[in-house]
């Protein structure tokens, strides 16, 4: 009897393992504070968990992900998914019998070589600061396949905090994100780097294998299971910048990676303040004949790392589109990180070199906040772009920049301006800030030719100023009496002042802001006709100090009729000084703000609103960030800008813009 009982047992028992089957591929844990100010004894914490799966598991009830199923969010059962309180439990009220670990399907990779299944969930939980547990999610087994560790349990655990931090606040764990699966070429030494960013901005980050030894390593338990330092050696990891080398040494296979990411308060810490576990897939691809030399590469519509508000409950639609380089070289899968709902298209190939995917989604309140989307495009012979990733900010409007009006309007200046002018402001919809990334110039243009006369890049020139609503350009050149110009500002130049920084459409209308340069030589009190420049009749000069002359046009000089230049008095107009006069700030049509701008020069501001300036949008970071810590923001504040317009880039997002423009 007693027997066939253990017979019985041994039978459910390796029936439970084989539906457990050989399918785990990896994930990534990270969590933060709602709220990261202390108040009381405990606080609400956002828990992040997404999971990689084999799509094909054997024996489970209803195996493969389609398409489909991102649509209906279907759950993915894996029996026992459980996150659990590993280490020190006492210390906190975290549940003991787990949380659960089963995802809502966001991407199922029906390629031949990735074959995934990913999802994600988030939990809130509330729990007190003297919290400081390691949790973790431990089963069997990794698939079948690896190169190290095939078929062996796995292990991945995440260190947990909530003790205040020597500044006061409560800490927020660094935040990751990747692919599940990269494809490198077998015997070609690989350059790899994981994104790694906080939401803590003063924070050291560090980047090390997992290990298994419990005594020893921080979370004090087995971090990795049966993938501990499983890439071929010989490897390097260089944990500033959570940079690996290596080389794949045999084909077909798949590599697993596990890393922590640590968040050390500063540089003379003994301690981290938590621990974040990535782990993936590496596979390795012998390179067929005639395989194109260049990998394809995703070249927009929006660039890499971009960072878009986006509304709740309203569908967005965004294309994915790729560049290949040789005849005959196709996409044929994309591997994707995807939030929950968002749908991927069918890829076409509206023009040869030129493939496209398109992304539907309509966020939902319960994502309010960042959402990160990565991908990757692989051509017919296994090679795979570079990952491209944006940031999606639920529930924030990316600010536009505001057409300009003649007469007191969200620009200026605009009409005729000295050739000596040389501040330059614009209004948008929304505060804005600082992009978070290079590449977003403002151009000024000659009329005549389009030749761009003077750019600055928004992205750290300091004779970009953001202020309120208000971005003031102070320029340093001499303009040429008698000429226009025009202005025309890149995707992102004006950012939303909170977390990723929510970016507004570029600007390449001619006639979206304009002025003229008036020219001396041409002026009288009779009226001239000159056609180019359009000019204004010049009555009297000045500035504006503080109230609004609505006779006044945006650059002091007032307009009596719009087609004739005339001059009855002597220009006297006191030109900016450090000092610093005020202007008005121009009133805009739905945000009635009327901000005085204290103007000062580029190094004067940096120098005095530097600090204040960063104080001041990491609070309103933090105090927007109720959601999910953005995935895949991560990257993007610490990495260089990897995106490299190529020609067909620049014409393709120039089309995009140019619909953009007429959709207004
Ligand atoms: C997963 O489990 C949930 C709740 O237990 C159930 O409602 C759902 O039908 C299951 N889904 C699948 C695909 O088995
Ligand atoms: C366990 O939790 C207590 C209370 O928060 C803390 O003081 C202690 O350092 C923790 N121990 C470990 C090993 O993390
Ligand atoms: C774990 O680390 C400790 C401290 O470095 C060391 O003494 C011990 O030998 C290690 N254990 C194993 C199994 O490597
Ligand atoms: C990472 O840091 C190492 C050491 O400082 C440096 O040699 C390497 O170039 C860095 N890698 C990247 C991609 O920045
Ligand atoms: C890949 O190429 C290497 C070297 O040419 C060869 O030894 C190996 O068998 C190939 N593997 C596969 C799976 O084609
Ligand atoms: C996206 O496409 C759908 C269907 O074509 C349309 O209803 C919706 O308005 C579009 N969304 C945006 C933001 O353009
Ligand atoms: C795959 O791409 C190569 C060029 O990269 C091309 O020569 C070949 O014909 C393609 N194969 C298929 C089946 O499309
Ligand atoms: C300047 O650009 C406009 C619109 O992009 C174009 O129509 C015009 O021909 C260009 N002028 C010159 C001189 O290139
Ligand atoms: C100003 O220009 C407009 C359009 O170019 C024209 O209709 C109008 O008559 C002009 N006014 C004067 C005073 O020249
Ligand atoms: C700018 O030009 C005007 C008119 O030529 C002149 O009155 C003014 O002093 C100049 N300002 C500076 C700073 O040179
Ligand atoms: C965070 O908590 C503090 C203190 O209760 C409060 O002043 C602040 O408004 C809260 N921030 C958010 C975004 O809720
Ligand atoms: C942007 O460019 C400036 C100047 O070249 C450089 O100092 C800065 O590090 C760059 N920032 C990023 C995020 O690439």
């Amino acid at each position: 009897m007693e027997q066939v009982l253990r017979l019985v047992l041994f039978i459910l028992y390796t029936l439970c393992c084989m539906i457990d089957g050989d399918h785990f591929r990896g994930g990534i844990i990270s969590w933060r504070p709602l709220n990261n100010t202390v108040t009381g004894t405990s606080t609400q914490i956002l828990l992040h968990q997404r999971y990689f799966w084999y799509r094909l598991w054997g024996s489970f009830p209803a195996p493969l992900c389609f398409e489909s199923d991102i649509l209906i969010q279907r759950p993915i059962n894996v029996s026992g998914a459980t996150l659990l309180c590993l280490r020190n439990c006492t210390s906190s009220n975290y549940p003991t019998s787990g949380l659960s670990a089963n995802m809502i399907t966001s991407d199922c990779d029906t390629s031949s070589i990735i074959q995934s299944w990913g999802g994600e969930r988030y939990d809130t939980l509330t729990m007190p600061l003297t919290t400081s547990i390691t949790i973790g999610y431990t089963g069997s087994a990794w698939m079948t396949t690896l190169w190290k560790g095939f078929s062996g349990a796995w292990a991945i655990v995440n260190r947990m905090n909530l003790a205040p931090r020597p500044d006061g606040y409560i800490n927020s764990s660094p935040v990751t994100t990747t692919l599940p699966c990269i494809l490198y070429q077998r015997g070609v030494p690989v350059v790899h780097i994981v994104q790694m960013a906080d939401n803590d901005g003063t924070d050291i980050l560090q980047c090390r294998w997992s290990n298994s030894n419990s005594t020893y390593n921080y979370n004090r338990n087995d971090e990795c299971g049966s993938v501990c330092m499983a890439l071929p050696p010989p490897y390097t990891l260089t944990g500033s910048n959570c940079t690996l080398t290596f080389t794949l040494t045999v084909a077909n296979k798949y590599y697993a990676c596990a890393l922590q990411i640590e968040d050390y308060y500063d540089s003379s810490s003994p301690n981290p303040m938590s621990s974040v576990p990535i782990q993936f897939l590496f596979y390795a691809y012998n390179i067929t004949a005639g395989a194109c030399a260049t990998a394809p590469l995703i070249i927009g519509v929006r660039p890499n790392r971009a960072c878009i508000g986006v509304p709740i409950g309203v569908q967005l639609n965004e294309t994915v589109q790729v560049q290949t380089y040789c005849p005959g070289q196709t996409i044929v899968n994309f591997v994707t990180s995807s939030p929950v709902g968002m749908t991927h298209s069918a890829i076409s190939n509206p023009s040869s070199g030129l493939w496209v995917m398109t992304l539907t989604w309509t966020p939902s309140s319960t994502q309010l906040g960042p959402q990160g989307f990565c991908a990757g495009a692989m051509d017919n012979s296994s090679l795979q772009s570079a990952p491209w990733c944006i940031t999606y900010l639920v529930g924030y409007d990316s600010p536009n920049l505001i057409r300009p009006t003649l007469v007191q309007g969200s620009a200026s200046p605009i009409g005729t301006v000295f050739s000596n002018q040389s501040l330059f402001s614009i209004q948008a919809t929304n505060a804005v800030g600082r992009p978070s990334r290079n590449g977003t110039n403002i151009c000024f243009h000659l009329d005549t030719t389009n030749a761009s006369v003077l750019c600055y890049d928004a992205g750290y020139s300091p004779n970009v100023i953001y202020t309120g609503y208000t971005i003031v350009i102070v320029t340093t050149i001499t303009w040429t009496p008698g000429q226009s110009y025009y202005v025309t500002m890149d995707n992102g130049f004006a950012s939303g002042s909170v977390f990723c920084h929510a970016e507004s459409l570029a600007i390449t209308d001619k006639t979206f802001w304009r002025f003229d340069i008036w020219n001396p030589a041409l002026s009288s009190t009779t009226t001239t006709t000159t056609t180019p420049p359009t000019t204004h009749t010049v009555t009297s000069l000045g500035t504006t100090t503080t109230s609004i002359n609505t006779a006044c046009t945006t650059s002091g000089i007032v307009v009596t009729s719009t087609n004739a230049s005339t001059t009855t008095t002597t220009a006297s107009t006191t030109p900016p000084t450090t000092a610093a006069p005020t202007t008005a700030g121009p009133t805009t049509t739905g945000v009635t703000t009327e901000s005085t701008i204290p103007v000062f020069y580029p190094l004067d501001f940096e120098n005095a609103c530097k600090q204040p300036v960063a104080i001041m949008s990491a609070v309103l970071m933090v105090a927007f960030m109720p959601i999910h810590t953005l995935a895949m923001y991560a990257a993007f504040t610490k990495f260089t800008n990897m995106f490299k317009p190529s020609n067909i880039a620049a014409k393709a997002r120039h089309q995009q813009r140019m619909k953009n423009i007429l959709r207004r």
